[in-house]
């Protein structure tokens, strides 16, 4: 099973994602973790994409593109898969479908984590991520047990650097003029499934739940 998760910066696609690997026993593939991860390993990787991820931008396709897909075709992907972050435009999307094409598998569903825009900068202004897991807190929404611990595995949290309010509107923009048109495609090819990504993460993800049964 693959399944795409769409929305904009903040959307909640990260704690949605965490939430149905545990409902679903699914695997997550997140883009933007990994990319943070080769920055934290200071490899060739991510000192290219820093320089797009600083700025609010995409990292070029053909990275992007081959990093996904090698990561695919790891064999705890078997399991099935729930993607975050990726696709991110059109080439990115028929490059997925091609590559899954050629193993005769396809997208199953492509899920619209639809927020409004003050909602997505509030949450961006108040999110922590810890530096080992990714796991994604809120100062008044999620917050962790311990301030400046993770819950989950006791890594320290620290607040992105593209959360900063000038880089969240750049990504916000990038996201309107290059991600939103997945909407359609996918409407298209008649995998869409549009949920209201408002409320608290655990009604939310209610709703995830029972619009993909
Ligand atoms: P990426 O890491 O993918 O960031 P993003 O898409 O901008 O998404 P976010 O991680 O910011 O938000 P999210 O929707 O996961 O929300 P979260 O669950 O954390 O990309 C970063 C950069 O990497 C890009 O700008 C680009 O440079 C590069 N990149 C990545 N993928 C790429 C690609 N495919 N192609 C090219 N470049 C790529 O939640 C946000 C906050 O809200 C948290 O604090 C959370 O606790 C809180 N929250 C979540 N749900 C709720 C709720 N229901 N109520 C209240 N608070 C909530």
């Amino acid at each position: 099973m693959y399944i795409v998760l769409l929305g904009a910066p903040g959307a909640g696609k990260g704690t949605q994602a965490a939430m149905l690997v545990e409902a679903m026993g699914l695997v997550q593939v997140a883009s933007g973790d990994l990319f943070r991860k080769a920055l934290q390993q200071e490899t060739e990787l991510g000192k290219t994409a820093k320089l797009y991820m600083e700025k609010g931008q995409l990292v070029p396709d053909e990275i992007t593109i081959k990093m996904v897909l090698e990561r695919l075709g790891e064999p705890d992907c078997k399991k099935g898969v729930i993607l975050d972050g990726f696709p991110r435009n059109i080439k990115q999307a028929m490059a997925l479908d091609k590559a899954l094409d050629e193993q005769s598998e396809g997208i199953d569903k492509a899920v619209y984590i639809k927020v409004t825009e003050g909602e997505l900068i509030k949450r961006l202004g108040g999110r922590w991520v810890c530096r080992n897991c990714q796991t994604s807190y809120h100062e008044t929404e999620n917050p962790p047990k311990v301030t400046g611990k993770c819950d989950r595995c006791g890594g320290e949290l620290y607040q992105r650097d593209d959360d900063k309010p000038e880089t969240v509107r750049k990504r916000l923009e990038v996201y309107f003029a290059e991600t939103a048109p997945l909407i359609e495609y996918y409407t298209k090819a008649g995998k869409l499934l549009e949920v209201n990504g408002e409320g608290s993460a655990a009604e939310v993800n209610k709703r995830l739940l029972a619009a993909l049964s």
